[in-house]
């Protein structure tokens, strides 16, 4: 266990505590002040699991900045990616010319990202870039930009920090993997 944070039901392990979390965000937030500067970017995150990474990052950054949201679904329920991707929440606003931040939380198979990818990058931003506070080590992943990350992980199902299994553990303040026995309905 990791920061001395106390294990919640259906937790296997603490993966990423709380304190090193925000301590990486930190340091991407710096980041992203000296590539934006006075330009304004957009963030956009991407519902519904980089909220919690959007809302930390943000707070982190000092530069004027604005932000939106998109949904996306392609998981449903199950601890696998589907394949499939449908927007079910578009922006609020056009993007062309702007400069465009995509705030993921986790960048698994890929599929959602470059689906995102594609979506944005045909209305013309000046230009397009991603956060993701955490990818997973995949072999078979697809190979999608990724700019900025924040830490990887091994080929396990995460929860926390805004990732959910079914719905739940969203809340937690740490990233963890997921006791197996939740999802053989034990
Ligand atoms: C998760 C996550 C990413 C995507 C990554 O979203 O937030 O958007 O899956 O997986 P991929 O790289 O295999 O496409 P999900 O569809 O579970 O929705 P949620 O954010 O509401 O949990």
């Amino acid at each position: 266990m990791t920061d001395g944070e106390p294990r919640a039901d259906g937790v296997a392990r603490i993966l990423i505590g709380d304190q090193e979390i925000q301590l990486r965000i930190g340091e991407m937030a710096i980041a992203l002040d000296a590539t934006y500067g006075d330009d304004v970017p957009l963030l956009v995150g991407v519902l519904n699991g980089a909220v919690t990474f959007m809302t930390d990052l943000m707070r982190a950054m000092t530069i004027a900045l604005e932000i939106d949201f998109m949904a996306v679904s392609s998981y449903g329920a199950a601890t696998q990616s589907s394949g499939v991707v449908r927007i079910l929440k578009d922006l609020d606003r056009e993007i062309e010319g702007r400069r465009v931040v995509v705030v993921e939380d986790i960048v698994d198979s890929g599929l959602t990202l470059q689906y995102l990818l594609d979506v944005l990058e045909r209305r013309n931003p000046r230009d397009l870039r991603v956060v993701a506070l955490l990818k997973k080590e995949k072999p078979n992943a697809i190979a999608v930009q990724v700019d900025h990350i924040g830490f990887t992980i091994p080929d396990e199902f995460v929860i926390g920090y805004g990732l959910d299994y079914a719905g739940k553990y969203r809340n937690l303040p740490y990233v963890a993997v997921l006791d197996p026995r939740i999802y053989a309905g034990e």
